[in-house]
C-alpha cells in the first residue's frame, strides 16, 4: 500500500537504540532507492511508526519521495521493541547499540520477573523459561552473555567509557580496569574506616575485620568474585577468639546452623559470576564419624540455592600420624565447589596438566560387547594443546605444624598456599576481590594478593589478625 511519506513517524524506540541516521548514513541505500526504487516495503504499526525498514524509510525522505510502499502490521506496543530489535539483527551495531538494545529488552523481559528468570512468558518459547534474563538477552541480540554483563557493568560505573569501546579501548580491556578500580577504591575506603591496627593499610591491597563473618556489612552485594576457605571444625579447638567463634556449638546442628547463617552473607556478597571454594574436614563424635563437609553441602544446596559444581578431595601427601588399630588413618578433606548460577568465570586454562605423553592425538576407549567383539570404531581426537583437565583428587602435602618446620605458620589450622592457589587463579582474574570468612592467617589472602587481586577477611581472633598482618609483610615466596 502506497502512503504519504510525510505521515509516517520513525519509532521512537529505534532512535532510542540505534540514535539518529544522518543523510551521509544512508548514502548507499539513497543511491540504490533512486538507481533501482524501493525493492522491499517497510513495516508500520497502525500508528504510522515504522517498525522496520527506519533506513530505508530516511533514505526515501532524503531523496524526496513522496509517498512509500509500506506493510501495515499489528503490534502488542509492548512487544514493539522485540520487533525493532529482531529486524536489526544483521545490522553492524557498535557497543553502545548492544547496550541500548540489552537495556530495552532487561526492562522488556524484566517485567514481573523473578530472580532473574522471566515470570511472564510472552514471546518466550519453552526453552526460555527456565534461563536467567540476561541469558535470554543475550540470544535475542545474537551476542553472549558476558558481553552482556561486561557493558552493564561499565555503563553503570563509567558510562563515559562506552563509546570509545571498540575503538579506543577493547570491551575486556575497559572492564578489568574498571573493575580494578573500583575494586581498589573500596577496599582502600574500608580500610581507611575500619583499620585493624597502627599501621596505615591505606595503600595495602587487603583488609581484616575483626568480627564474626555473620555479618558482613562492609561488602556490597555481589562485590566479591572469590571465596576461598576452611571454616572451623566443629566441637575441636578453641581459637581463643569472642564468644560468636564458630565451632563451639553444643549439637552438631546449632554448628551447620551458625555456618549457614556465613554462608547466606557469603551468598550475598558473591558476584553472580563467582565462585565458593569450601575446605571441611570431618571429625568423630562417640566414635562416629560425623560427615560434617557433606550435611553442610546438601544444606547449602537445598536451602540456598547454591549450585554444587565438584567435591573434590584434598589428599594430604604427610598426612598427621594417628595411633589407631581399629580403622584407616584420616588422610584427607573434602573441597565443596560451588557457585550461584552456571555462568560463572572460570579459567580453566590456568589450571590444566601438561601430558606425560608426547603424542597430541588422544585415542577414544575400546568398547567390547560381552563376546569380547569390538563395538564401533575409534577415533582419534586432537589433546588440548594447553594440557588435560584436572581430576578431583588433589595430593598436596599439608603445612607441619610449628616448630617442626621453620616456615610453617603460627596458626593451627592454616592450609597450605600450595593448596589454594589453584583455586584463586581458575577462579580470578587480576584487581578482582577475594574473601575469606574464617580469614585464621590468611592464607587466602597471600594467595589473593600473589594473583594480583585484593583480600578482604573477617576474624574473630585479634592475635590471628596480627599474625596475618606479619605475614603479608614477609616477602611472598616464603610464606607457604
Ligand atoms: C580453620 S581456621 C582458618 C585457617 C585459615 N584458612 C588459614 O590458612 O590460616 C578457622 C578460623 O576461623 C576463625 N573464626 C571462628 N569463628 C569465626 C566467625 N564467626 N567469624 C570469623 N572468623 C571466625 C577462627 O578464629 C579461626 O582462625
Amino acid at each position: 500500500m502506497q502512503i504519504p511519506i510525510a505521515s509516517i513517524k520513525p519509532h521512537p524506540l529505534n532512535e532510542s537504540i540505534y540514535g539518529e541516521i544522518t543523510e551521509e548514513d544512508v548514502a548507499d541505500l539513497i543511491q540504490s532507492i533512486e538507481d533501482v526504487g524501493l525493492l522491499e516495503p517497510i513495516v508500520i504499526n497502525s500508528r504510522n511508526q515504522c517498525i522496520s525498514g527506519h533506513r530505508r524509510l530516511q533514505a526515501c525522505l532524503f531523496s524526496g519521495m513522496e509517498s512509500i510502499e509500506c506493510t501495515v502490521k499489528e503490534f502488542s506496543e509492548d512487544d514493539e521493541v522485540l520487533f525493532i530489535i529482531e529486524w536489526n539483527r544483521q545490522r553492524r551495531k557498535t557497543y553502545r547499540h548492544l547496550l541500548n538494545e540489552a537495556k530495552s529488552l532487561m526492562t522488556y523481559y524484566g517485567k514481573n520477573r523473578k530472580r532473574g528468570r522471566p515470570a511472564i512468558n510472552g514471546n518466550l518459547d519453552d526453552s526460555f523459561k527456565n534461563k536467567p534474563t540476561r541469558e535470554i538477552v543475550a540470544d535475542k541480540i545474537g551476542t553472549n552473555h558476558n558481553t552482556i554483563q561486561r557493558l552493564l557493568y561499565i555503563d553503570k560505573h563509567f558510562p563515559e567509557l562506552i563509546d570509545g569501546l571498540g575503538t579506543k579501548i577493547t570491551l575486556n580491556q575497559a572492564y578489568s580496569q574498571v573493575k580494578t578500580f573500583l575494586n581498589r577504591k573500596s577496599i582502600m575506603s574500608a580500610s581507611r574506616s575500619k583499620s585493624t591496627g597502627k599501621k596505615s593499610m591505606e595503600t595495602d591491597p587487603y583488609v581484616i575485620y575483626n568480627h564474626s563473618s555473620a555479618n558482613m556489612e562492609e561488602l556490597t552485594d555481589e562485590s566479591v568474585q572469590c571465596i576461598l576457605t576452611s571454616p572451623p571444625y566443629w566441637n575441636q579447638r578453641d581459637y581463643g577468639g569472642a564468644s560468636d567463634e564458630i565451632g563451639r556449638e553444643e549439637s552438631l546442628d546449632e554448628y551447620l546452623d551458625h555456618l549457614m547463617e556465613i554462608f547466606a552473607e557469603c551468598y550475598r556478597v558473591l558476584s553472580s559470576q563467582g565462585c565458593l571454594f569450601i575446605v571441611i574436614g570431618d571429625k568423630f563424635h562417640n566414635g562416629c564419624l560425623q560427615l560434617l563437609g557433606p550435611r553442610l553441602a546438601i544444606r547449602l544446596v537445598d536451602d540456598q540455592k547454591w549450585i554444587l559444581r565438584n567435591d573434590l578431595i584434598w589428599n594430604k601427601l604427610n598426612p598427621k600420624p594417628e595411633n589407631t588399630s581399629d580403622r584407616y588413618s584420616i588422610s584427607h578433606e573434602d573441597i565443596f565447589f560451588l557457585t550461584k548460577t552456571s555462568q560463572y568465570q572460570f579459567h580453566m586454562d590456568e589450571v590444566r596438566i601438561p601430558y606425560r605423553e608426547k603424542t597430541m592425538l588422544s585415542r577414544a576407549p575400546k568398547h567390547h560387547k560381552l563376546n569380547g567383539k569390538l563395538v564401533g570404531h575409534q577415533t582419534a581426537t586432537l589433546k588440548n594443546p594447553k594440557g588435560k583437565v584436572p581430576g578431583t583428587v588433589i595430593d598436596c602435602p599439608r603445612n607441619e605444624p610449628p616448630p617442626y618446620n621453620e616456615t610453617s605458620v603460627k596458626h593451627e589450622a592454616a592450609f597450605p598456599v600450595g593448596l589454594i592457589e589453584r583455586f584463586v587463579r581458575v577462579a580470578t582474574e587480576p584487581g578482582d576481590i577475594v574473601l575469606d570468612p574464617f580469614a585464621g592467617s590468611s592464607t587466602t589472602g597471600i594467595s589473593a594478593i600473589q594473583s594480583g587481586c585484593y583480600f578482604v577477611g573477617y576474624e574473630t581472633n585479634p592475635r590471628f589478625i596480627q599474625l596475618s598482618r606479619e605475614r603479608f609483610e614477609i616477602p611472598l615466596a616464603s610464606t607457604g
